[in-house]
């Protein structure tokens, strides 16, 4: 017998011993010990898996995960500094300062995105690699984010608004045509990333799609490579 036809035969036989050792019984094997004489809750043919947020990872993921929800009405309350910071880092920030990785993940770690914060103190851009704000633009810009949103008023009711931009070259240099997903995607991740934290924070926001690019790029004075991804206002429900 040839060495693939010796595989074949191994194989069938191999299922068929398989088989006759199942008949009779309906136990499922424990992936834990191996042993198979304890059923796993929850493993088996169409058994329910266990409660995910009643066994919620330590921090509390799976309960933002749980209670985030788009929020459009904000309480006329502002967002402090440290909780602005802390969803710029979940969004974008360096996770691991040898190799210069970030929270979200990236096609070939090549960090295709840019983020900008809008208050009533200005347009910031956020500087992954020093964990910094740098101003662009000193004006409330809010009322003109909204306009740009094809007028949806909550973006200039948050207290800060967050737009995430993509420059596909950057992408594009390794992966062609494949750059404007991998672009996207990687938006989703990062907005993700911020809106759950947002909600551990007790804050909401809503990931907005809907706007005009130019505008938003000429408000938030950002660079022509950049197109505007998601514009994001966040802050406390109103009730
Ligand atoms: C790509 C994308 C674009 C969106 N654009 C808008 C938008 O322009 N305006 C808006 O109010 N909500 C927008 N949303 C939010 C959705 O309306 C919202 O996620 C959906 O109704 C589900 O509700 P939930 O977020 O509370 O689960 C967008 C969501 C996604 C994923």
């Amino acid at each position: 017998m040839g060495m693939p036809d010796r595989r074949v035969f191994l194989l069938v036989l191999g299922t068929l011993i398989a088989g006759l050792a199942g008949c009779g019984s309906r136990r499922v094997r424990d992936p834990g010990t191996g042993d198979g004489a304890a059923a796993t809750p929850g493993v088996g043919a169409g058994a329910a898996l266990p409660d995910p947020v009643g066994a919620d990872v330590p921090g509390g993921l799976l309960d933002a995960i749980e209670h985030r929800r788009s929020l459009r009405d904000f309480a006329d309350k502002a967002v402090p500094d440290e909780q602005i910071t802390r969803m710029l880092w979940a969004a974008q920030g360096i996770t691991d300062p040898v190799r210069g990785l970030r929270a979200a993940p990236s096609a070939g770690a090549l960090y295709p995105l840019e983020l900008y914060v809008a208050s009533a103190e200005g347009v910031h851009h956020y500087l992954p690699e020093r964990h910094a704000l740098e101003r662009v633009g000193r004006h409330d810009v809010r009322d003109g984010l909204a306009a740009a949103a094809l007028r949806q008023s909550f973006v200039a009711e948050a207290p800060v608004v967050f737009v995430i931009t993509g420059v596909y070259a950057r992408t594009a240099g390794k992966y062609g045509e494949r750059a404007a997903r991998y672009v996207h995607i990687e938006a989703g991740h990062a907005a993700q990333n911020l809106l759950l934290v947002a909600e551990s924070l007790g804050l909401g926001g809503v990931p907005v799609g809907a706007f005009v690019d130019d505008a938003v790029r000429r408000v938030i004075d950002a660079g022509e490579e950049e197109t505007p991804l998601y514009v994001i206002p966040v802050g406390s429900p109103a009730r």
